[in-house]
């Protein structure tokens, strides 16, 4: 089957994962928090970011590769990291380990995954990415550290975009707890998807595996506050110092929306800033990434990565244009594993390199760097006024 004919987009791949994931886990993984305004906001504002077309600049042949701690990817994608990934489809971590490990893309595995980091250990390639949702205990927070790095992962991602739960309210509604507890209505969700059935009764229900070596099986936990909250802290500057003396690879901060951060975290030793939002899913009044993106360009010299709505070729080169280094993408990589299971990341990883392409060609780019060149029109917003973390110690 010619897949480009019958799935020539995420949209494609979006409705198809949609009828092959039972509706809760689905809500899961599409919901933002509140009236998903923000998630909103991240999808529209990259609408708004325009870039002047080229004529006559003759043939070209676009290099669609980029840098990042030295190294030169193929692609300027990756897969961001998803809380029970192996919920959303059975064997997701090591489906898209694998799959990014063949296609040269960094692979960043959730603290809250269905896997540990030594599940997937020979399965990651030369990027893999570990996030830490920092854990209170500091025994608990070097033995997850000696984990990661054992099973080879690299570079470290410090989330700090979620200092409390947020609500979810659509997760709510829809009945997810975690782990998920089967009542008659999710059974029959279960029963309509039956790919998805098989798949998860070959491997056992998910659960959040590495949590549940420090915390054993808990359950009863509505689906927000999950197991992930009963060993994490909200971390604040001196956390993040301890993590930097204690961790020699690269360490990214993802979730910075504010400029003023930067200079902070720059002192402290980070090697890349991570502009993220959560997706939408933590707080509905926030700017969209991409707006946040040109002010913390401005900020730093050190590569700047964004995630936050990205859905094709022309949105990776949109946040290039606007001066991001790198883009990661999580949910998409989801939808086209519900909807093609193994096949499916290599089919979006052809979408988007396709599509990034053919719209190098009609700017008439023959390599990235040149992309803001070309940029006419973007939104921007400027950090607040008084920026408390920049002044107070
Ligand atoms: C979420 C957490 C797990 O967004 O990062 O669901």
């Amino acid at each position: 089957m010619d897949l480009h004919a019958k799935y020539p987009a995420l949209h494609d791949l979006r409705q198809r994962a949609r009828r092959r994931i039972p509706h809760f886990v689905w809500e899961y993984l599409d919901s933002g928090t509140g009236s998903e305004a923000t998630t909103a906001r991240n999808r529209s504002k990259l609408d708004e970011v325009r870039l002047m077309p080229s004529i006559l600049h003759g043939e070209i042949t676009p290099d669609l590769s980029a840098r990042l701690f030295g190294q030169t990817l193929p692609l300027p994608v990756g897969i961001a990291p998803l809380g029970m990934s192996g919920l959303i489809w059975p064997g997701a971590e090591q489906l898209l380990a694998g799959a990014a490990a063949q296609l040269g893309m960094p692979y960043a595995l959730s603290t809250v995954a269905t896997q540990t980091p030594s599940d997937l250990q020979g399965v990651v390639g030369e990027h893999a990415w570990f996030q830490m949702y920092p854990p209170r205990d500091p025994d608990i927070r070097a033995d997850m550290l000696a984990r990661a790095r054992n099973a080879g992962f690299g570079t470290l991602v410090l989330t700090v975009d979620v200092p409390v739960a947020s609500r979810r309210e659509r997760q709510v509604r829809s009945g997810l707890t975690t782990p998920p507890k089967l009542t008659p209505r999710l059974l029959a969700q279960i029963a309509r998807c039956p790919t998805w059935a098989t798949g998860i009764a070959r491997r056992g229900m998910p659960r959040m595996k590495l949590i549940d070596h420090y915390a054993g099986n808990l359950s009863g936990l509505s689906s927000t506050a999950h197991a992930g909250y009963l060993l994490r802290t909200a971390p604040d500057w001196e956390y993040l110092r301890w993590l930097r003396d204690a961790w020699d690879g690269p360490m990214i901060v993802k979730g910075v929306l504010d400029a003023g951060d930067v200079p902070r975290l720059e002192d402290e030793g980070i090697d890349a800033i991570w502009v993220s939002n959560h997706a939408g899913r933590q707080f509905d009044a926030a700017p969209a990434t991409i707006e946040a993106l040109p002010a913390i360009r401005a900020a730093t010299s050190k590569p700047v990565i964004l995630d936050g709505g990205i859905e094709t070729g022309l949105d990776i080169l949109r946040a290039i244009a606007l001066g991001a280094d790198y883009v990661m993408m999580g949910r998409p990589w989801h939808y086209a594993l519900g909807a093609l299971g193994a096949k499916g990341p290599a089919h979006l990883h052809d979408i988007l390199s396709l599509d990034l392409r053919a719209n190098m060609g009609q700017l008439g780019l023959s390599n990235l760097s040149e992309a803001p060149r070309r940029l006419i029109s973007a939104p921007e917003v400027s950090p607040p006024a008084a920026t408390p973390s920049r002044f107070t110690a």
